[in-house]
């Protein structure tokens, strides 16, 4: 958290880093928990993010709110983000079950991007969970937790790149190009994720 957004959250900045760090050490405990189950680290690599200001502000006026920090907490899912990146298809879906199971939050809603991508071919498990936060008259908080794989993430990351240049050419081209990448990518996770099967089945 930077100045401004210290500046921003005011009163709930501390809470706020207090429960990132603990989502975080958590979710660390999940993973490690498989990896020694399984003898294989589901994880490639996870962060967390409290949202900017600027983001927070133009969400909610989108949204026709107010651009405050206490619309913030009551209105948005996602000023706490957390990004867990697998190697495998098979291991989002190992971890979302652990975490449904754990007693430190509740499951508020699950969207299955991989079942059900985007139209753009955006892939990825979305699970917003409500975490006690009890301070500054606010019971719980909303967090959105996305799992995807180390293919899926690097989809997102370069469509996430080319999304904020304007004044595309040849529109209608670009969309189905990066949809049709998506598509690739995600055939290219199956196949991975077979060839795991395989070789854990001795084969
Ligand atoms: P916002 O998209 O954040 O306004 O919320 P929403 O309620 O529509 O939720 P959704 O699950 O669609 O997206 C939440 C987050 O997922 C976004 O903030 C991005 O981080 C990610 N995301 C969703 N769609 C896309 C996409 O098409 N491309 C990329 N790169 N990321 C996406
Ligand atoms: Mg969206």
């Amino acid at each position: 958290m930077n100045e401004t957004d210290m500046l921003f959250y005011g009163s709930y900045a501390p809470r706020l880093k207090e429960i990132t760090r603990e989502l975080l050490k958590k979710v660390r405990m999940i993973l490690d928990g498989i990896s020694s189950d399984t003898e294989t680290a589901p994880a490639e690599h996870l962060k967390a993010r409290i949202k900017s200001t600027d983001s927070v502000r133009d969400k909610l006026l989108r949204n026709g709110y107010e651009a405050t920090a206490e619309n913030g907490m009551h209105k948005l899912s996602d000023i706490i983000g957390l990004r867990v990146v697998t190697h495998f298809v098979g291991d989002i879906y190992t971890v979302l079950e652990q975490m449904q199971q754990d007693p430190s939050w509740r499951v508020v809603l699950i969207k299955d991007y991989i079942a059900n991508p985007k139209p753009n071919g955006y892939r990825s498990l979305h699970i917003i969970l409500a975490i006690p936060f009890n301070c500054e008259g606010i019971d719980n908080i909303m967090v959105e937790v996305q799992l995807r794989t180390i293919a899926m993430d690097c989809w997102a990351s370069l469509e996430h790149q080319l999304k904020y240049k304007k004044n595309i050419k040849n529109a209608n081209l670009i969309v189905d190009e990066l949809k049709r990448c998506a598509d690739e990518m995600a055939s290219t996770d199956l196949t991975m994720q077979t060839i795991r099967d395989l070789i854990q089945r001795g084969n």
